[in-house]
């Protein structure tokens, strides 16, 4: 098991990532709260397959827990699941010191995290994230959130969990596409922090890892970890370097609106956005000699088809994006490799340059 710390305003909490460790991680984060009682947030997909190994997990400290399922996939990331939960807390006698231990990917992490954020003014949260992704990203740094129809997480607030605990043994029954989202936000540490990981993510270059691997995937995991708690930690509130979190972004979320958030995974947009801020770094000065991203473009596969994708389209999303917010379109990119700096780019030209190699890798690797 490593155990790495992040320090927030008033705050600091652990991250503890190992195997089979639910049960001893969980006691130990649960000995300073009432334990009395605990609510359960489970992901409908995890509960499928991992109810028995949690319910055991908890037998131990408390047989009085209630658990509420949350449906799989985006749409749960909702106002009305936000109402239903609360509903479900509220009716089951909710205290202001009962834990709520979340189960899931980022859809319900930052459901749940919402919801211990603003229950009662705020209920002591612990995430158990269960998708490479969740443990890499989304379950560190306190964002928390629901989508609005007009635009995802555009509801939500920082809302730090009193631990953390990444257990490898909910990753055997991840999906296969799950693996190369979370290796995607992997590579995006590489990329703009620590080469190291690009080394250690070759254990993804033959599919998923093996048993063989867990101990390179949980120190991989937990590197992953030390760079985000080492951002968060600077910038909880994302006034500053936390944007560098965002390298690949701009051009990922382009895409994912231009095919409508389904025919494209996140993690395969951020992969592509990738490639287009490496492109544009480029284009305006980096010096980025090498390609570290290079060996790891097989493993990915598209759905969308090239034909589905007009640059036009996927210009005008980066625009709406900057209506939004009222600001230049800027970027994350890099000066070089573990260099990033946010840069304002004016030059159409340049960006629409930068996507062709987003078409040109969606036609080679289509499925
Ligand atoms: N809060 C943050 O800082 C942050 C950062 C990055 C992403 N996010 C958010 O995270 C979400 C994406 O998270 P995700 O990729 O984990 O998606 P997800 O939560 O939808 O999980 C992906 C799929 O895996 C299933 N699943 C989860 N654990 C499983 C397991 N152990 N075995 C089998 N199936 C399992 C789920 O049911 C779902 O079908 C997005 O909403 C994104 O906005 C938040």
């Amino acid at each position: 098991m490593i155990s790495t710390s992040v320090k927030t305003t008033g705050n600091q909490y652990h991250i503890r990532t190992g195997k089979n460790i639910l049960e001893k991680e969980l006691q130990d984060a649960l000995r300073d709260h009432a334990t009395d009682q605990l609510f359960l947030l489970v992901d409908e997909n995890v509960a499928k397959y991992h109810q028995d190994y949690i319910h055991q997990s908890i037998r131990g400290i408390t047989s009085n827990w209630q658990q509420f399922i949350i449906p799989e996939g985006e749409a749960s990331k909702s106002i009305s699941c936000y109402s239903d939960t609360l509903d479900f807390l509220l009716a089951n006698g909710i205290r202001r010191n009962i834990p709520m231990i979340v189960f899931g990917g980022g859809v319900t992490g930052d459901l749940g995290g919402f919801v211990a954020a603003t229950a009662l003014r705020g209920i002591p949260l612990i995430h158990v994230p269960t998708t490479l992704l969740a443990m890499v990203d989304s379950a560190i740094g306190g964002k928390t959130g629901v989508n609005h129809a007009t635009g995802k997480n555009l509801i939500g607030s920082f809302y730090q969990p009193s631990a953390v605990i990444s257990d490898i043994h909910f990753l055997n029954t991840l999906p296969d596409n799950e693996w190369v989202n979370g290796l995607s936000e992997i590579l995006k540490y590489g990329a703009i922090h620590n080469e190291q990981i690009f080394k250690y993510s070759n254990i993804f270059l033959n599919g998923k890892p093996s048993i063989q691997d867990s101990d390179k995937l949980i120190s991989l995991i937990d590197k992953c970890v030390k760079v985000k708690a080492e951002i968060v930690g600077e910038d909880e509130l994302e006034s500053g370097i936390r944007a560098f979190l965002n390298f690949g972004h701009t051009f990922a979320h382009a895409l994912e609106k231009a095919a409508d958030f389904q025919q494209i995974s996140h993690g395969e947009a951020v992969f592509l956005g990738m490639l287009a801020a490496e492109n544009l770094s480029i284009a305006t000065g980096g010096t980025l000699k090498t390609d570290p991203l290079e060996p790891f473009r097989r493993l990915y596969k598209y759905r969308v088809p090239k034909e589905a994708l007009s640059l036009d389209d996927l210009m005008e999303n980066m625009n709406a994006d900057k209506k939004r917010t009222g600001e230049n379109l800027t970027f994350v990119l890099l000066n070089k490799w573990q260099e990033p700096i946010v840069k304002t780019v004016d030059d159409r030209e340049l960006i629409a340059a930068s996507w062709s190699i987003v078409f040109d890798e969606i036609e080679k690797n289509r499925i």
